[in-house]
């Protein structure tokens, strides 16, 4: 009973909070006008002014911070939790799970196959091409839904979304990859409906709190709710998957997208539903020229 008073509390300061400031001129286009001529639509540009302008608001927002701190989350702009999490990161929780993850990756299936086969490159150095747009199959194709499609056409039963020998293995594809940077792509019609769609869902307000992504992560990013600083956005899927200590254990993207719309009173939708998936391509997007810096840990 206690908790859930706090964190009504916590709630409704963040509500006051957020009335003072305004992301909506941030927000701008959520619709997908119709494309007379689609082929002279640039989408990727249309996309790249948004990026713009999504950098330039938390850059005028933490102005001490520079860009590529952002792939840290919250330890980006809070000096006095980022003192403990250095520590933590010295003997980092999630090394064990990246052996493992290693271990599931390099053990053959039942007809002889590997993960390796499925992947460009063997799997190794590839974590920022995901998400990307398949024009083939008109979807988004994040790491985890990439590694279960490799186990079904293997003949192998899929893994768990949200935390596991899943979540072991996109972290060791993960660690591979450090230092890679995002340059996730919008170059077609589809891919920029999906694109939007994410967007869409982002700057949406859900839940019987009735918050958006973008109330906690963009407007008030920075203020403390309950025990914990709001991260900024930007950079937000860099470091992922992650190890929370509440959690006790890594979580990938998804599984932390259920608890934030758990958080506002929201129902959470399936692991890789497709608007989960629309909005960790419009996230990445958002992070493109920051590097891949997970698996990650947090307090
Ligand atoms: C009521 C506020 C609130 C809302 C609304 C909210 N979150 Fe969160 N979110 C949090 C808190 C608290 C945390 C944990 C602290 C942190 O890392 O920001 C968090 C963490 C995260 C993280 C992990 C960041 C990291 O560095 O590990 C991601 C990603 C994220 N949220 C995405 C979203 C998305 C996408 C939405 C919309 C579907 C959303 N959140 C809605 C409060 C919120």
């Amino acid at each position: 009973m206690k908790t859930k008073i706090t964190w009504c509390l916590a709630i409704i300061s963040i509500m006051i909070l957020s009335a003072c400031s305004d992301s909506e001129t941030l927000k701008g286009d959520t619709e997908v006008q119709p494309a007379v001529q689609a082929s002279t639509v640039n989408y990727q540009q249309k996309v790249n002014q948004d990026v713009k302008r999504f950098r330039e608001f938390f850059a005028s927002k933490f102005p001490n911070i520079e860009l590529e701190e952002f792939v840290n989350g919250a330890y980006a702009i809070d000096a006095a939790t980022r003192e403990q999490w250095l520590e933590i990161e010295e003997f980092p929780p999630y090394e064990i799970p990246v052996e493992e993850g290693q271990e599931f990756f390099e053990a053959p299936f039942a007809n002889g196959k590997t993960y390796a086969d499925c992947f460009e490159n063997g799997g190794i150095g590839i974590r920022q091409n995901f998400p990307y747009f398949d024009e083939k199959t008109n979807q988004v194709i994040t790491l985890e839904l990439a590694i279960n499609q490799c186990r079904e056409a293997n003949g192998e039963q899929p893994l768990d979304y949200g935390q596991g020998e899943l979540a072991s293995i996109s972290a060791y594809m993960a660690n591979e990859s450090r230092d890679n940077v995002f340059d996730i792509k919008v170059n077609s019609e589809a891919a920029y409906k999906a694109y939007m769609a994410g967007k869409q869902f982002f700057y949406s307000k859900r839940g019987q709190l009735n918050f958006a992504c973008a109330d906690c992560h963009l407007k008030i990013s920075g203020s403390l709710l309950r025990a914990d600083i709001l991260s900024p956005a930007i950079g937000h899927p860099t470091g992922m998957p992650v190890y929370r200590s509440n959690w006790g254990e890594l979580g990938t993207i998804g599984h932390r997208y259920r608890e934030c719309n758990k958080n506002v009173r929201a129902e959470p939708l399936d692991y890789q539903s497709e608007s989960y998936r629309n909005l960790e391509f419009y996230q990445t997007v958002m992070s493109n020229g920051l590097v891949v810096n997970g698996p990650s840990s947090r307090k």
